[in-house]
């Protein structure tokens, strides 16, 4: 509503170049990646997520959770209350961050991120325990990952110190859409991107870190295992080590949605990537990591600047060699994925996820799936440690509240 030069935007009051949101006020100047307005182009939860109150407020019933259907969790973006931002300068170390108001954020088109792509992600969850309390999984981990990124494309990144306590405050802030024990997780999405303006290909004069977060449920839209195509003719990273393949930089993201969108229309749920040298080892899918199992034998394919260092990857390799399983990071060739008894992938999003079916050149190979696979035992067991049933021996949860 506009009223003289004054705009209200939900609870927010825009006038003249400040912004009252709540009891705070932001100016234009301090605040760039100030809220404007909701783009109605978002790809967001569908309607049917909302609760009673239709807009995600707190209902009377239960002030400590937002009013939407928890059951209805997938994996698309539902608005939370707060973001963290915090920018430095190019040669400068980050220093102070600040939460504001979830919202849309203010670019030069000229940014670094926009023109040249100087931008990573990140992604971990924070789960409700069974007596409400909440739990990170690693969040140093993610801290490291973004640190090698940042250096591989020439950013800044926040220490592990910084790294950690924004993803805490970010949960704290928006607590009440962390889902209830068993209905999902608060998704966390870590961004780090040059956001100062330039014309000549050369890193930003600025960067701009930003935490958001969104509950989810799971991540594909097949419930139950999964039918993965194989790729053999557009890959998702070069080969060898010096890519940017097995760093989380948003350029090697869309590179697969050509692949992944004619597979889907097809009845696939994702796409497998072949190595770009030889097209005859598998890499992971269009967003896991994979692993083939063969008696008590478990291979998944070696960090060799193609991959992507999962966590969550790293994570299942431990648990799975402490239940006894040989588990070898190396090379893994079609022929050997052909032949395994088991397929699974793991990722934050996805957790660990069976396989089905594998195609590769219109041949459809089936592998075990079920409650007594391997895969959905090394789920069970993650997802245990990650809700606070199981005990963490290895100190990998963080208490958050
Ligand atoms: C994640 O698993 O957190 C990822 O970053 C993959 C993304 C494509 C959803």
């Amino acid at each position: 509503m506009w009223a003289g030069n004054e705009m209200w935007a939900g609870n927010e009051m825009w006038a003249g170049n400040e912004m009252w949101a709540g009891n705070e006020m932001w100016t234009r100047n301090e605040m760039s990646l100030r809220t404007t307005e909701r783009s109605h182009f978002t790809t967001m939860a569908p309607p049917s997520i909302l609760g009673n109150n239709g807009d995600g407020s707190n209902s009377a019933a239960d002030e400590n959770y937002a009013d939407i259907n928890w059951d209805e969790l997938g994996f698309s973006l539902v608005p939370t209350d707060y973001m963290y931002v915090m920018k430095c300068a190019n040669g400068e170390k980050f220093s102070q961050g600040t939460l504001i108001p979830f919202g849309n954020i203010e670019l030069s088109p000229s940014a670094g991120i926009l023109n040249y792509g100087q931008g990573l992600f990140e992604g971990l969850k924070a789960y409700r325990t069974e007596n409400g309390h909440i739990l990170l999984f690693r969040p140093e981990e993610n801290s490291k990952r973004m640190k090698t990124g940042a250096d591989r494309m020439c950013m800044p990144s926040p220490s592990i110190e910084q790294f950690v306590n924004a993803v805490k405050e970010i949960v704290i802030a928006n607590k009440r859409w962390v889902p209830p024990h068993g209905k999902g997780s608060l998704y966390i999405r870590p961004l780090l991107m040059g956001t100062g303006a330039l014309l000549g290909l050369a890193p930003a004069p600025e960067y701009t870190f930003i935490i958001y977060c969104s509950p989810v449920g799971s991540y594909h839209k097949d419930k139950g295992p999964l039918n993965f195509k194989v790729e053999d003719k557009l890959y998702r990273a070069i080969s060898g080590t010096g890519g940017t393949g097995g760093i989380k930089s948003v350029t090697n993201y869309a590179p697969v949605y050509s692949a992944t969108t004619e597979a889907k229309a097809n009845g696939f749920s994702d796409v497998l990537f072949l190595d770009a040298a030889t097209g005859k080892h598998i890499e992971e899918a269009s967003s896991s990591n994979v692993f083939v199992v063969k008696g008590n034998a478990i291979c998944t394919p070696a960090i060799d600047g193609t991959i992507l260092p999962g966590i969550t990857r790293k994570t299942i390799i431990d648990i799975a060699t402490d239940l006894g399983y040989e588990v070898m990071e190396r090379a893994v060739s079609v022929e050997e994925m052909l032949d395994a008894d088991e397929v699974f992938c793991t990722g934050t999003a996805v957790v660990v996820n069976s396989v089905a079916s594998i195609t590769f050149q219109k041949t459809r190979t089936q592998y075990k799936t079920g409650p007594e696979t391997l895969s959905q035992k090394l789920r069970k067991t993650l997802l245990g440690i990650q809700t606070g049933c199981i005990d963490d021996t290895k100190g990998w949860t963080v208490l958050v509240d």
